[in-house]
């Protein structure tokens, strides 16, 4: 069974979407920890419910010092025995400390078809520029932002009276269907990186 961490900041449905998917008996993959920066995030009330540990570790008592506050998170993913960490809504970079402590075992959930609109508002950027397509790419996160070799993707399309809300919307559903999946790939060993392709065994 493969040890599975997940790192959030906010509402947590793809927290809830990989649990909901995971911690069946007999799984091969289970979520074993939340870990939070945002004390009172939604997430955090939804791993209580689960059933699920967390760990809070507030960015903001590190202040600048993001190597010490990757180290924080290491810890605490060390203490819960975990072999494969999601970012899941985790609205923090992520640098080497982290990525050194998990290599190739940190994935990234990102709202569009990367690499068009990596960062923050990634659906508002979509509608924006009037694309007709985005979507969803799960992804191994490296020390840029967005940048790390492609695991999987899913188009998702984008109508012509779409806000960023109603996007946002129809792109979670394919989020929750799609890394459960791709976390489930990685625990029965089907995912092989060579550079930056990803092979999948199926
Ligand atoms: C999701 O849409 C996720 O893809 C996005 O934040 C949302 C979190 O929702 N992540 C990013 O934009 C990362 N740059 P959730 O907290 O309900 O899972």
């Amino acid at each position: 069974m493969m040890r599975v961490g997940v790192l959030a900041s906010g509402g947590g449905s793809n927290f809830q979407a990989l649990v909901e998917a995971l911690n069946a008996e007999r799984s091969a993959a289970q979520v074993v920890v939340l870990v939070c920066n945002v004390p009172g995030a939604k997430a955090i009330e939804r791993a209580k419910a689960a059933g699920v540990a967390v760990e809070v570790i507030e960015h903001g008592r590190f202040g600048k010092d993001r190597a010490a506050f990757d180290a924080a998170l290491v810890e605490a993913l060390k203490q819960h025995r975990v072999e494969l960490v999601c970012l899941a809504g985790f609205m923090r970079l992520v640098g080497q400390t982290l990525l050194s402590a998990f290599p190739q075992r940190v994935l990234n959930i990102h709202p569009a078809l990367l690499p068009a609109f990596p960062g923050m508002h990634a659906q508002q950027q979509a509608v924006s520029y009037g694309v007709k397509v985005s979507g969803v790419t799960v992804h191994l996160v490296d020390e840029g932002t967005d940048t790390g070799p492609v695991v999987a993707q899913t188009a998702v399309p984008v109508l012509d009276d779409d806000d960023e809300q109603a996007l946002a919307s129809r792109i979670l559903v394919e989020e929750h269907r799609i890394y459960p999946e791709v976390v489930k790939l990685f625990a029965a060993g089907k995912v092989k990186v060579e550079g930056r392709t990803v092979r999948i065994s199926r």
